[in-house]
């Protein structure tokens, strides 16, 4: 069970530290000290983890179950790494029977069982290059990626929104029947057209922010369980384009 670190602190630093004023700029003091003052920070060094992000993972999967029974998993948007650390443990990888492959355009260091690509997701040739590293078709396929931000915030939306909307559309493609997809997206911004094509394949579609997820962050998940499969979501379009002509 993932117990929330908050009010606690098992790394046996202490909490509310303060950075002295000094060369830092006040808003990199203030993000230097959330950051050593954040018991998800201190949790992920203690239990090994090279994010904090593990723990988004590992709470959405306590109420969802998505990682059990999963056997190939697909983790975009990977580096540093801590959703590959998990994606590895439960699908029991080895570099000898590798079951999870990650891509993303900043280097990872190596993680046993896990086939890394440094490349762009939105280049062309990222899913074919994906789908030979994964050696199997996947039954999870996992998003975190965010763009690099602009400080346009709206521009930073709309890109972040942009790279979920192609890992859906590559989840589709790729899943095994009964697969699931999870993917980073904004409060209030997921466009309805993916909505709409997310429900048309997946069984169940829901919004999620595990409370690891900064309260004040925009930050949301958006969680597809139960792929259909490519045939019965193409029987089902063609049904509902018969039903409307
Ligand atoms: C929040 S971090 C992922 C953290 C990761 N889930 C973990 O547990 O360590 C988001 C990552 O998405 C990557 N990313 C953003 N856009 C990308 C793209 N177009 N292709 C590949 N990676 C991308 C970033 O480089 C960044 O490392």
């Amino acid at each position: 069970m993932t117990k929330s670190p908050i009010g606690g602190n098992r790394s046996g630093r202490k909490l509310g530290q303060k950075v002295k004023k000094g060369k830092l700029k006040a808003s990199s003091r203030r993000w230097l000290e959330r950051h050593i003052n954040d018991p998800y920070v201190q949790r992920a060094q203690l239990e090994g983890y090279r994010a904090r992000a593990a723990f988004k993972l590992l709470e959405i999967d306590e109420k969802h179950k998505i990682l059990s029974g999963a056997r190939r998993i697909i983790d975009l948007g990977a580096a540093p790494g801590s959703w590959s650390q998990i994606a590895a443990k439960v699908t029991n990888s080895s570099d000898a029977d590798p079951r999870v492959a990650a891509i993303d355009f900043l280097e990872m260091d190596p993680i046993p069982g896990v086939r890394f690509l440094q490349m762009d997701f939105l280049d062309p040739q990222a899913p074919e290059k994906l789908k030979e590293a994964i050696g199997g078709t996947p039954d999870l396929v996992l998003s975190d990626m965010a763009a690099p931000t602009t400080g346009h915030r709206q521009t930073d939306h709309l890109r972040t929104m942009h790279l979920c909307e192609v890992a859906a559309h590559f989840a589709v493609e790729v899943l095994a029947k009964g697969g699931h997809f999870l993917a980073k997206t904004f409060q209030g911004g997921t466009e309805r057209d993916l909505l709409n094509m997310l429900k048309q394949n997946f069984r169940q579609v829901i919004h999620v922010k595990p409370a690891s997820s900064r309260a004040e962050s925009v930050e949301m998940f958006l969680l597809a369980k139960g792929f259909k499969g490519r045939d019965a979501a193409a029987s089902e379009e063609a049904a509902e384009d018969a039903a409307a002509e």
